[in-house]
């Protein structure tokens, strides 16, 4: 819960924020971008109206999951319209595009309580478990959750995972699994997968994003054997960086990835929004916190470039989407019209990339609308549509700068090339016009390449505050820090 002081802190730390900036960094010299990071031809594609059957409502914060095994989506939890906690599950089946909520065996009917922001992934284990798992949340009373459920795609029920106490209990944290990583098999008494979590919210409000941890997940999941997965957490904190609420991340091998959010709050809002990001090596025990250049944002969609097209791709996370104040930020405009930020784990290094629209049948390309806690899954092979040449991002849901909860299905589509400047053909560019719909080609994307990072606006009154005494003691390390 916020604490009564928050508030206040916020602003008085935004205001010290802003005149940090215009005081002693030169506008557009601290920062620096990237405008030839390879990056694969991207096109955003909208399949709202194209799916069937009975879909989830609108949402924000749900799980998402894919199972490539029986070509299916899930969608589990999120926060509705009303900002009540869900505890529904919803397949897409993504060679029908028809929505339907699983069916369980007799008996095997129980489900998660109601959450939202849980942490989460697929956890793929040979023969012994076929599932997507559910990490902790927030409940309908707001509080953090710490039980940890499994889903079995082949028999569509939960279970609850056996998890000794002491783990950690949070809400958006950022963390999850990577899928390409293969399962330990010296796992007891069956294989093991590997979850990381990175911060979030606990029951003392936000824990740093420093504070790590790792749950190794084993067992059989089967509807025989409904009650038989467990898991247990090892504490491995990394580094020491400042508590966040509202980031969004992902997981690329052994690291994870914290994009934005809040810092020192709860009540996230778009106000609130840093420019910070963090990555922990739980491989290396090291940290790094990248330079700010991309916009700050809540709820941001944070997925792994999984394109097979260039090896660059492995170290790269794209981000997109999120709600920050466009009163506070100059960004160009461009959060309106689709902009993917590519954030290379290596050198530490952003670029922001204009994909290409969706031309819908009158021809004039669509966005998705910004908006924070869009779930996104990512594949290396093609989500919908004919296989080949193109791998997908799926983004579902999320809610808008006005309130408004989605539920709109978003592609991001990454065709099977590698591009390194605005504009530039490749090889399924053809007659440059552009398609839509689930099986697009590629043909007439191309990228284009922004040339400055998002820089604060100075706010009037901020040089007022630079003779105010409180000031003058104010500690330099904030200014330093950004
Ligand atoms: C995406 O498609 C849905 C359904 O047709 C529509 O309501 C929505 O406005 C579309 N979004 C955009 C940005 O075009
Ligand atoms: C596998 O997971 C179980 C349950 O968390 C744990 O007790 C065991 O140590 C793990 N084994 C390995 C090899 O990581
Ligand atoms: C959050 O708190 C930490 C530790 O007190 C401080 O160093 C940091 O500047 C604060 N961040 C903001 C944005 O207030
Ligand atoms: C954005 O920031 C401005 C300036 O601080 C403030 O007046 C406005 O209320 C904020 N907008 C939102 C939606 O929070
Ligand atoms: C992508 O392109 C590479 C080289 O151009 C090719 O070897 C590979 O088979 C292609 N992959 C897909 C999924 O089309």
């Amino acid at each position: 819960m916020a604490r009564p002081s928050s508030h206040v802190n916020n602003s008085f730390f935004a205001a010290i924020f802003a005149v940090c900036l215009s005081s002693f960094l030169p506008i557009g010299h601290a920062q620096s971008i990237s405008t030839n990071t390879p990056v694969p031809p991207l096109q955003w594609l909208n399949l709202t109206n194209l799916l069937h059957g009975s879909g989830p409502p609108p949402l924000k914060d749900a799980s998402i999951g894919y199972d490539p095994d029986s070509r299916s989506l899930l969608i589990f939890g999120g926060e509705s319209q009303g900002g009540f906690p869900q505890s529904q599950t919803y397949l897409l089946n993504l060679n029908t595009l028809i929505w339907s909520t699983p069916t369980p065996p007799d008996g095997l009917t129980n489900t998660p309580p109601p959450r939202s922001a849980a942490i989460g992934g697929s956890d793929f284990a040979a023969s012994y478990r076929h599932g997507h798992v559910v990490i902790g949340g927030k409940d309908a009373n707001g509080q953090s959750l710490s039980d940890v459920w499994e889903f079995d795609y082949v028999n569509h029920f939960w279970t609850q995972v056996g998890i000794p106490p002491g783990g950690p209990s949070r809400w958006s944290a950022s963390g999850g699994i990577d899928v390409t990583v293969a399962f330990d098999p010296t796992g007891l008494p069956t294989p093991n997968n590997t979850f990381y979590l990175a911060g979030g919210v606990g029951t003392n409000g936000p824990a740093a994003v420093s504070d790590t941890w790792v749950m190794k997940i084993t067992g059989t999941l089967s509807s025989n054997l409904a009650n038989d997965v467990s898991a247990s957490w090892t504490h491995q904190p990394i580094g020491s960086y400042p508590a966040v609420a509202g980031d969004g991340g992902t997981v690329i091998g052994q690291q994870v990835v914290a994009i934005g959010g809040c810092e020192n709050t709860t009540s996230v809002t778009a106000s609130c929004a840093q420019q910070g990001s963090w990555v922990f090596n739980f491989g290396r025990g090291s940290s790094i916190a990248p330079g700010p250049c991309a916009a700050p944002r809540i709820g941001p969609a944070v997925v792994a470039n999984m394109n097979g097209a260039s090896q660059n791709f492995q170290n790269q996370v794209l981000v997109m989407l999120g709600l920050f104040n466009t009163s506070l930020w100059q960004d160009g405009g461009n959060s309106q019209k689709g902009e993917v930020d590519v954030l290379d784990l290596q050198g530490g290094s952003w670029a922001r990339v204009m994909p290409a629209g969706d031309p819908g049948s009158g021809g004039n390309p669509a966005f998705p609308s910004p908006r924070e806690g869009a779930a996104a899954v990512s594949s290396g092979t093609s989500l919908v549509g004919p296989s080949g040449g193109y791998s997908d991002t799926i983004v579902f849901g999320g809610r808008d700068a006005s309130g408004n909860y989605l539920n709109e299905l978003w592609v991001l589509r990454s065709y099977n090339a590698s591009v390194s400047s605005s504009g530039q053909h490749w090889s399924g560019f053809g007659n440059g016009q552009l398609q839509s719909g689930a099986g697009a080609s590629g043909s007439g994307v191309s990228v284009q390449y922004l040339t400055s990072c998002v820089s604060a606006i100075k706010q009037p009154g901020a040089n007022r505050l630079l003779s105010a005494p409180i000031l003058l003691s104010a500690p330099i390390p904030i200014c330093r820090s950004l």
